[in-house]
C-alpha cells in the first residue's frame, strides 16, 4: 500500500516521538522512502542520529541552515513527497499549523507544501479537549488536513483518556488507506451547490438567510479530493474557495440556476446551498427611502412599503427533472425546524432527487453556522441516522457514499 511512496515526516516533541522510529521503520518495510524533519522539542525526546540511522537519510531540522537549504531547500523538501505526515502533533504544533506560523523549518514546509498532509496528534486529554485545540483542529480539517487518533489509554504525564497518539500499525493504516484510495472519482464530474443568495429590495437591501456554506464547501472540497472534476456554486460566504475546486460565485438564484446548468453534464450533483425560495418582484434601481422624494425626514404615522415576492426558480427540481443532461446520481439538502424526516422524505418525492440529506436546524442545534452537523441520509424509505459529526466528516462520509455509487467505469 506504500510501496514505492516518499512520505515526509515531521516529528515534533512529544512522549510520542519515541513511536516515530517504529513509524519508520514499518514504513520502510513497506517499501516507502522516508524523509525526517526533527523540530527542536522533537530533538529533546529523540536524536536525530537514531531517526538518521532508521530512515538511511540525512534528518533536516534547521531553516537557517546553509547547508541544507543549497542541498534540500525547505521548498523541495516539502515538495518532493507523496504525503506529509506529522507525528506526533502536539498540541503546539497544531495551534501553530492553524495559524500558519513558519518560525521553523517543520512549520515553514508545511505552509510551503502542495501535498496532503496527515496529524497524528498527541497530548494530555485535557488539552485535547480544550476549546482552543477543538477550534485548532476545526480549522486544519476545515482545510482537508487528515488526521488519524487521538486514542484513549494511559498517558505519558500518568493521567488516563484521550490523548495518546495512535498506534503506529493504525497510523500505516491511515497511510495505506490514504494512497489507496487515490483518485477514484479521477473522470467523474460533480456539480454543488453552497451558501446562501441574496435577493435584492433596493440597491443597499436584501433577502437572505444564515446558512454559511461550511457544509456545502466542504462537500466540494471531499469530493475533488476524490479525483471528481468539481464545480461548486457558491452564494457569498466567508469560507474560503476550496482547493481544486472550480469555483462560481453567485448571488441570486437565477444566477445559481444559470451557472448550474452551464456547468452540465455532471455525474452527481449536491444541492447543499440554502436557495432563497422568493425574490423581490420589482426590485427598486435606487435606495427606498422612508419619505417621499422633496420631504425631508420620516413622517410618523408613514407604512412601510409593501414588498411584492416572487417565486423563484427550484434549482434542485430542475436538475432532477428527466432529460439527457440530468446527472446520475442528484443529492438535495431538506434543512428542517421540525418533522425533519418525514419533510425530508416528502421533498425527495417532490424535487424528484435521489438522495436528501436531512438535518434539524433549530436555533439550538447550533447547526447554523457551527462546525457540527446532525443528519439523516434518505434514500427511497431507508433512512440512515448518522451520529453527530464535524461538516467535513459528514463531507467525507458523503463523498464516500458516491464513490461506492458511482463505483465503475465513467
Ligand atoms: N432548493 C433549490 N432551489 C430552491 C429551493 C431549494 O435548489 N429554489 C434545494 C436546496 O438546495 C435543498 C432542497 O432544495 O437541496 C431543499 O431546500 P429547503 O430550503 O430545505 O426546502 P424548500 O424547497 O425551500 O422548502 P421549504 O422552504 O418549504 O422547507
Amino acid at each position: 500500500m506504500v510501496s514505492g511512496k516518499r512520505i515526509l515526516l515531521i516529528v515534533t516533541g512529544g512522549i510520542a516521538a519515541y513511536k516515530s522510529l517504529d513509524l519508520v521503520r514499518r514504513l520502510r518495510q513497506g517499501g516507502a522512502s522516508v524523509r525526517a524533519i526533527l523540530t527542536k522539542g522533537g530533538a529533546e525526546f529523540i536524536t536525530p542520529l537514531s531517526l538518521a540511522a532508521i530512515s538511511g537519510e540525512k534528518v533536516y531540522g534547521d531553516l537557517f541552515s546553509l547547508t541544507d537549504e543549497s542541498e534540500m531547500g525547505h521548498i523541495r523538501l516539502s515538495r518532493q513527497a507523496d504525503l506529509v505526515v506529522v507525528a506526533p502533533a502536539t498540541a503546539d504544533f497544531i495551534a501553530k499549523m492553524a495559524m500558519g506560523l513558519a518560525d521553523d523549518l517543520a512549520s515553514t514546509a508545511l505552509l510551503a507544501t502542495d501535498k496532503d498532509v496527515l496529524i497524528a496528534p498527541a497530548m494530555n486529554e485535557k488539552m485535547w479537549q480544550h476549546p482552543a485545540t477543538r477550534q485548532n483542529m476545526a480549522a486544519l480539517e476545515g482545510r482537508g488536513v487528515l488526521s488519524v487518533g487521538p486514542g484513549a489509554g494511559d498517558l505519558a504525564c500518568g493521567e488516563e483518556g484521550w490523548g495518546r497518539m495512535a498506534e503506529v500499525p493504525e497510523i500505516i493504516e491511515a497511510i495505506g488507506a490514504y494512497f489507496s484510495t487515490g483518485a477514484p472519482l479521477s473522470g467523474r464530474r460533480a456539480l454543488v451547490t453552497s451558501g446562501p443568495t441574496i435577493e435584492a429590495i433596493d440597491p443597499v437591501r436584501f433577502i437572505s438567510n444564515r446558512s454559511s456554506g461550511k457544509q456545502g464547501h466542504a462537500i466540494a472540497q471531499a469530493l475533488a479530493r476524490l479525483g471528481a472534476e468539481t464545480t461548486l456554486i457558491a452564494g457569498p460566504v466567508s469560507e474560503p474557495d476550496p482547493a481544486g475546486v472550480d469555483v462560481v460565485h453567485i448571488e441570486t438564484a437565477a444566477d445559481m440556476l444559470s451557472a448550474c446548468e452551464e456547468a452540465l453534464p455532471v455525474d452527481v450533483a449536491v444541492c447543499a446551498a440554502a436557495v432563497s425560495d422568493w425574490r423581490v418582484k420589482n426590485p427598486a434601481t435606487r435606495k427606498i427611502k422612508k419619505s417621499p422624494p422633496g420631504q425631508k425626514g420620516g413622517k410618523k404615522g408613514e407604512k412601510p412599503p409593501v414588498i411584492a415576492l416572487e417565486e423563484n426558480p427550484d434549482i434542485l427540481a430542475r436538475l432532477s427533472a428527466p432529460g439527457n443532461m440530468r446527472p446520475a446520481l442528484v443529492i438535495g439538502f431538506a434543512a428542517e425546524t421540525e418533522d425533519c424526516v418525514d419533510n425530508a422524505k416528502a421533498k425527495l418525492v417532490a424535487k424528484g432527487c435521489d438522495w436528501i440529506v436531512a438535518n434539524d436546524v433549530s436555533a439550538e442545534t447550533g447547526i447554523l453556522g457551527g462546525d457540527d452537523n446532525t443528519v439523516h441520509l434518505i434514500i427511497g424509505s431507508v433512512v440512515e441516522s448518522w451520529p453527530k459529526m464535524s461538516k467535513q466528516a459528514v463531507a467525507e462520509r458523503l463523498a464516500t457514499r458516491i464513490r461506492d455509487h458511482l463505483a465503475g467505469p465513467p
